[in-house]
């Protein structure tokens, strides 16, 4: 109920609606508006009343939940149900039980803090309340388990055309960061749910750092990691680049499920690599490889020259990939 009456105020943003037509429309009566408005005014809504005139809207708080991102979306199934959560422990960990319990592919699960955010690789991702993106999306794609990865490269691309949509030139650092500046103001996490031939479920997460202040980042950290809004200095609109992403993403993917290609990601990801023409240091469990970055194939593994000359195909899987003096 408090939905529709926000969703009224907000058709008439600037103008009073009177509890006289809030009431007919909604066939409510004026004292569950009243709770209603309270309700909302509680959730930070700037709600004015007047007697006699009505109710007229403000301002928005900043939050990402599905009524304050809708305006955005033009998506056909990718964010048709986004659940909110003030606090979570981790959106892809709630994100995974729904997908186990059978909800359908699409939905997003967006948190405004996780207590317990998930890196790649067993890290943690630092996630403080309002400051960030923290968001997970359910997919039920039909394809072959060993393509999964796939779908962190069309994450990466739609992170970055979203960004770059906002005015900020980023960089694409293979498989999974977006990186400004030198450093890291993006994450992705993709984790699948499957059998040797069949995908039950993929859940991506994407953590992006928007208006995270310097301090706020952890020591170990502040040295790789920062904002948008850190490097631009200017407050990132969060539910504008939600609606972006999730718009941007699911084009991308609609390629992927459609016509089991990921040509336009990977066009996206090669035009905004920061590694293709680079040294780099490939490290996994308990080696470390050093070799020259050449392309991304069209399936999105990362094609290396190694000292030796010999070329070599990377998968994203267990490694990491760093610059030759640090992080790139
Ligand atoms: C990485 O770079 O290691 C991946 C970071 C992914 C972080 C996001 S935030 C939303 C989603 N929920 C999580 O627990 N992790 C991902």
């Amino acid at each position: 109920m408090k939905e529709k009456i926000l969703e009224l105020l907000k058709l008439n943003e600037d103008n009073f609606v009177s509890g006289q037509k809030i009431s007919t429309n909604l066939n409510v009566s004026r004292t569950a508006i009243w709770k209603s408005i309270n309700q909302l005014k509680e959730e930070g809504y700037k709600i004015e009343s007047v007697s006699r005139r009505g109710y007229r809207i403000i301002s928005s708080p900043d939050v990402l939940t599905y009524q304050e991102i809708k305006s955005y979306l033009h998506t056909r199934f990718i964010g048709n149900n986004i659940l909110h959560f003030d606090t979570i422990d981790s959106t892809n960990t709630k994100a995974k039980e729904l997908a186990a319990l059978d909800q359908e592919e699409g939905i997003v699960v967006i948190a405004e803090e996780q207590t317990r955010g998930r890196g790649r690789l067993g890290r943690n991702w630092i996630s403080p309340k309002g400051k960030g993106v923290w968001m997970s999306i359910i997919l039920r794609p039909d394809i072959d388990p060993k393509d999964a990865s796939k779908i962190t490269q069309i994450g990466a691309a739609a992170v970055y055309k979203s960004i770059k949509e906002l005015g900020i030139n980023t960089y694409i650092k293979w498989p999974n960061d977006i990186v400004l500046n030198g450093k890291k103001v993006c994450g992705i996490l993709t984790e699948m749910s499957g059998e040797l031939n069949r995908v039950n479920y993929v859940v991506i997460g994407i953590g992006i750092n928007a208006n995270i202040s310097k301090e706020e980042f952890s020591e170990d950290i502040m040295e790789t990691a920062t904002s948008l809004k850190q490097e631009k200095e200017n407050y990132i609109d969060r539910k504008l680049l939600v609606g972006k992403i999730l718009n941007n993403f699911e084009s991308l993917y609609l390629e992927l499920i459609e016509e089991n290609t990921i040509k336009q990601a990977i066009k996206i990801c090669k035009e905004a690599s920061i590694l293709i023409g680079k040294e780099i240091r490939i490290l996994s469990r308990n080696s470390e490889e050093k070799g020259r970055v050449l392309d991304i194939t069209d399936e999105g593994e990362l094609l290396v020259e190694n000292e030796n000359g010999t070329i070599k195909k990377i998968i994203s899987g267990e490694i990491s990939v760093r610059g030759i003096d640090g992080y790139v």
